[in-house]
């Protein structure tokens, strides 16, 4: 039994997927996430920038005695999962292993379409993933830069026209190549799933990249013993590098509950 909390963190919003998962699978367990609303997006950066603000937000969660971090940003993943966890004496889990996990199990035609960031998808670590599980699997890979900062500014509700007009021109290709398995490689996308399926349509499964970490670190915890053991309600605090109200308004329409008491800016450079 460990009662220190998780630190989950993200480039902004995104994260929340896996915290929303970890949350309704682990209600006891404390959550320290932190959003880096001040420079997201991170998908369009090189990768040193990207490592380099990935040890920034590490070292803020680190100020806390954390028992985990979980990188619940699809960018940082592909990009800084491994020098992350190799600075870290924690566990550092990311998105992309249980992500193509999901992907494998899913697929029934062997055609897995993959969206995420220019950076993500410029590193190849989802589609390593998912050929070393289902080495016959065809996967299509796409950059969807757009999709970040529509989420960002809440343009991510079922209905609205500029999201689906995005997601029509992105993911056009994808339902052209009759892909059965969808992974949004990007936690900020699972936020827009209603634009998305409803788009690709009900015969295209989509993974949820934050969900499907959030459920591999229930498992990793539970066979490692570390788990929390309380019954909760767990202390949850979110901490962001930019003005706390757009933040706390997305986040508790997300979240279905209001946060806005436990959200606070802090300065991590
Ligand atoms: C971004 O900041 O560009 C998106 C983060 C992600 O890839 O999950």
């Amino acid at each position: 039994m460990d009662r220190r909390p998780i630190g989950v963190f993200d480039s902004g919003l995104g994260g929340l997927t896996a915290v929303r998962e970890l949350s309704r699978l682990l209600p006891g367990e404390e959550i320290i996430y932190f959003g880096d609303t001040g420079r997201v997006p991170y998908g369009s950066r090189s990768r040193e920038t990207i490592t380099k603000y990935a040890r920034q937000d590490v070292a803020f969660l680190r100020t806390f005695d954390l028992k985990a971090i979980v990188i619940a940003c699809g960018t940082v993943s592909t990009t800084a999962l491994e020098v992350l966890a190799a600075e870290n004496p924690i566990p550092v889990l990311g998105v992309v292993a249980p992500a193509a996990e999901e992907a494998a199990a899913l697929t029934r035609n062997g055609k897995i379409g993959l969206i995420g960031t220019q950076a993500s998808i410029r590193t190849g670590a989802y589609e390593r993933q998912i050929a070393r599980l289902a080495p016959d699997a065809a996967v299509s890979a796409l950059a969807c830069p757009l999709f970040v900062p529509l989420v960002e500014n809440g343009r991510f509700r079922p209905g609205d026209k500029v999201a689906e007009m995005v997601a029509a021109e992105y993911l056009t290709p994808l339902k052209e190549a009759g892909v059965d398995t969808l992974v949004l490689g990007c936690t900020h996308y699972p936020l827009l799933s209603a634009v998305i399926g409803d788009f690709m349509g009900s015969g295209v499964k989509l993974v949820n990249t934050g969900a499907a970490c959030a459920r591999q670190v229930a498992r990793q915890m539970e066979a490692d013993g570390t788990l929390a053991g309380a019954d909760g309600p767990g202390v949850r605090r979110y901490f962001v590098s930019d003005s706390v109200d757009d933040f706390s308004r997305l986040a508790s329409i997300f979240l279905g509950e209001d946060v806005a008491g436990e959200v606070a800016q802090v300065d991590i450079t």
